[in-house]
């Protein structure tokens, strides 16, 4: 059975001068869960939010935090105790990924680990295939900004992944608006993260419904 389509709006492209508001609001507005971007002006060129907007965000849905840091592995604790409900490093970063994914699960957290569009998807295929992820998270756009276009070419990842792992959370990163949706999710993402096309429309329930069935409607179907 392949994992339910979620919708996680992505709070960096919220007004950060009413962050709680912002969260509420996507709550009533039927997101699954929150996706909060921590950059650290290294491992990306920005710099966004740390452990105290993820206390902000906790709320009636699960938190999905995104750590662009070169060296996450100090501050797991942090985001867990936070609040966090999924962490989610980079394959890139210089840490152990092995030691920080058993790590995340260890405080209580669910693990991630993460791809940039240029990284080979063979670079997580060990540690997915060790059951040390519960999520695996594609970039489709180079991280540090949002508002950029959809990287396409890296749908191909998706597909590689789902038909290894057809249980596996996979989400999609970057980009992500009514037309680029229906092609990840045909690909097998079932996590949609959406941010500056979001918070563009006028009634925030109306997008979320609109992307949730768009990507249900196109779903990867494994008897194709
Ligand atoms: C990019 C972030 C994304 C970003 C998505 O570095 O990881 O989560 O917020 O924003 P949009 O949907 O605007 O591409
Ligand atoms: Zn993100």
């Amino acid at each position: 059975m392949l994992p339910a389509i979620q919708i996680m709006p992505s709070i960096l492209a919220a007004d950060f001068g009413d962050l709680r508001a912002e969260c509420h609001r996507l709550v009533e507005a039927g997101a699954d869960q929150l996706h909060i971007d921590v950059m650290d002006g290294v491992f990306v060129p920005n710099l966004s939010f740390g452990a105290q907007a993820v206390k902000v965000a906790v709320g009636a849905i699960p938190l999905n935090v995104h750590l662009m840091m070169i060296n996450p592995g100090p501050y797991l604790d942090d985001f867990a105790k936070a609040g966090a409900d999924t962490i989610s490093i980079h394959v890139e970063s210089n840490c152990d990924a092995v030691e920080a994914l058993r790590n995340i699960r260890a405080l209580g957290a669910r693990a991630g680990i993460t791809l940039n569009p240029k990284t080979p998807v063979e670079q997580v295929f060990d540690i997915v295939e060790a059951g040390l992820a519960d999520e695996v998270l594609v970039m489709s756009v180079e991280p540090g900004f949002g508002g950029q276009a959809y990287m396409a070419e890296v749908e191909e990842k998706l597909l590689v992944l789902r038909r290894r792992w057809p249980d596996l959370d996979l989400a999609i990163d970057g980009g992500i608006d009514d037309r680029s949706v229906q092609g990840a999710s045909a690909h097998g993402a079932n996590l949609i993260v959406s941010g500056s096309h979001l918070f563009k429309q006028p009634a925030l329930d109306e997008a979320i419904s609109i992307l949730r069935s768009e990507a249900e409607e196109h779903q990867f179907d494994l008897v194709e």
